[in-house]
């Protein structure tokens, strides 16, 4: 049985004074919630406040990013220790934005789950096609791309300690949620990957989150299909309420 996991992306918003006021009425809306893993993603910036706040609460802390290095003449960068050290417990990779803006590839993910994983990190790495190559007929072969080139070289027990996030780029930030048909579709396809290369034991295990457009009117019809064990959430986890409904909205759904 796969639990359920929500995480919130932040993004390039709040600052640490808004990060703390809309934890603090998360950590009040969601205290009850026991059946589903809750994670938010602040900025770098709000980390540490944002930890300070989560401390025995059943929300835990992600990061948007790790650097590859342990640590040295990196200037900006941010080390996988330096994350582990506040209480960070997640952390985003390959996001599509970092792919189209940053200059992100398969390799430097590759490189970025290792970091994760050496500092006890859980990776949340993220693939998905653009509208481009969806037209184009070429979703599945985007993704097995995706997902050889930046899951290359990790044994079963490895890929045991992440979470997949398919997240089709034009759904991101455009209110076009993918359909839970369209969905499923892709996270079957990438669980097949997964039990190709994995067995199916470690396959059946790995949870693979669904992100683009989630909200709460969406997430139940999302969630309650075979292989969409979560959400990777944008825009709606920027307000309490918005979350929190997604949260609980996911509540009844046991897979
Ligand atoms: P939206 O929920 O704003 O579409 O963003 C999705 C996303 O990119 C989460 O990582």
């Amino acid at each position: 049985m796969r639990r359920i996991i929500i995480a919130g992306n932040w993004k390039m918003n709040k600052t640490s004074f808004e990060a703390i006021e809309l934890v603090n009425v998360l950590k009040r809306d969601l205290s009850t919630v026991k059946e589903v893993d809750i994670v938010v993603c602040p900025p770098f910036t709000a980390l540490t406040e944002v930890s300070d706040l989560l401390v025995e609460t059943n929300i835990e802390l992600g990061a948007q990013n790790v650097y590859w290095e342990d640590s040295g003449a990196f200037t900006g960068e941010i080390a996988g220790s330096m994350l582990k050290h506040i209480g960070v417990k997640y952390v985003i990779i390959g996001h599509s934005e970092r792919r189209q803006f940053f200059a992100e590839t398969n390799e430097t993910v590759q490189k970025r789950i290792k970091a994760a994983l050496k500092n006890e990190l859980t990776p949340i790495v993220c693939i998905g096609e653009s509208l481009k190559e969806r037209e184009a007929n070429q979703t599945f072969a985007v993704i097995k791309n995706q997902f050889e080139g930046g899951f290359a070289g990790f044994t079963p027990q490895e890929i045991l300690k992440m979470v997949i996030a398919y997240e089709p780029v034009w759904a991101i930030g455009t209110g076009k949620t993918a359909t839970a048909q369209q969905a499923q579709e892709v996270h079957q396809y990438i669980r097949d990957l997964l039990k190709t290369k994995y067995g199916e034991e470690t396959a059946e295990e790995i949870r693979i989150q669904y992100g683009g457009s989630v909200k709460p009117e969406n997430i139940r019809e999302l969630i309650s299909q075979t292989d969409i064990d979560g959400a990777l959430v944008g825009g709606a986890s920027l307000q309490a309420d918005s979350f929190s409904k997604i949260v609980k909205n996911c509540c009844p759904v046991l897979k």
